[in-house]
């Protein structure tokens, strides 16, 4: 795998693993537009909302977001749509001190989006599953996060066999039956928040990352809410249901000592 600036990140086998610090997971609301250097700051947006707000998120939208939302064939994914990107708006906006409809965003080759103006250094990354959204945002360093609803529909052993390592479908068969549907989304929030971080969406093979190794100690690693992965200079956070309510999720990112704080977003 090759970033932007070309330059190699070893997050293909992830086996030399450190625990690192426990990230920094906090139920305030921000207290003032800074975002720090060192911070990883993760929103939980919730997407359902009153008609009313749903109209003023959608008139922030820029035409190609208004679009876009027009393509959805059920209203309740249009509607989570428009309140995900309009909230995404009104985080970036906050940090920047402009108004949310003043940002354009531009679009990578395969699709990630970074903002266009104004001219900053800020970069962010999105997820939304069911109600909730997840926004994450830091200075500098790319960013990829994942959230996905914990839902026992889900026809696991297909899709891992799919999308999963050798390595990782034998450790989710390890797995008590109970636990598996949290084993297996897990594994695919981190793999996704990896893919997402590099920017490169399917083009690069989910099977060729592995991230087994997380779950080393399947009690162990779902009962913890908070450890870190450390891999050439990336780091790889999985995230527990304390983090977005039934929802596993997961953050990876450049740099390793780093604030990562986890907050409700009011808006
Ligand atoms: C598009 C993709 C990046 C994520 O899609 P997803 O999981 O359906 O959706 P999420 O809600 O997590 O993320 C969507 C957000 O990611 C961002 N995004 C889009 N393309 C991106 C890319 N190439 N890289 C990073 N982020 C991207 C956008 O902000 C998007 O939000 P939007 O809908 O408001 O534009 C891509 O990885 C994909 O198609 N995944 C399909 C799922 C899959 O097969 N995963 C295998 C994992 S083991």
């Amino acid at each position: 795998m090759h970033t932007a600036e070309g330059q190699r990140c070893g997050l293909f086998r992830v086996d030399e693993i450190s625990l690192r610090r426990e990230a920094y997971i906090s139920g305030h609301y921000l207290a003032d537009n800074m975002l720090l250097q060192d911070a990883v700051e993760l929103w939980v947006v919730g997407l359902n909302a009153s008609p009313e707000k749903i109209e003023s998120a959608f008139q922030l939208l820029s035409d190609d977001e208004q679009r876009r939302a027009g393509q959805f064939r059920f209203p309740v994914h249009r509607n989570r749509f428009v309140m995900s990107r309009a909230n995404l708006r009104r985080i970036l906006a906050g940090y920047l001190d402009i108004e949310p409809a003043a940002l354009a965003f531009a679009y990578s080759e395969f699709g990630k989006p970074s903002l266009a103006a104004p001219q900053t250094d800020i970069r962010f990354n999105a997820s939304r599953s069911h109600d909730r959204a997840l926004i994450a945002c830091t200075r500098e360093r790319e960013i990829g996060v994942d959230t996905e609803k914990i839902r026992e529909d889900l026809d696991v052993d297909q899709l891992a066999q799919r999308f999963f390592s050798l390595e990782e479908n034998n450790r989710l068969r390890a797995v008590p039956a109970d636990m598996r549907h949290q084993a297996f989304l897990h594994f695919w929030t981190c793999k996704e928040a990896i893919l997402k971080a590099a920017g490169m969406g399917l083009s690069l093979d989910p099977v060729k990352i592995d991230v087994s190794v997380a779950l080393e100690n399947p009690a162990a690693v779902l009962a913890a809410a908070r450890e870190q992965f450390i891999v050439n200079g990336w780091t790889l956070i999985p995230l527990r249901t304390t983090a977005v309510e039934g929802h596993l999720s997961a953050v990876v990112t450049k740099g390793i000592e780093l604030n990562v704080s986890v907050r409700p977003w009011a808006g």
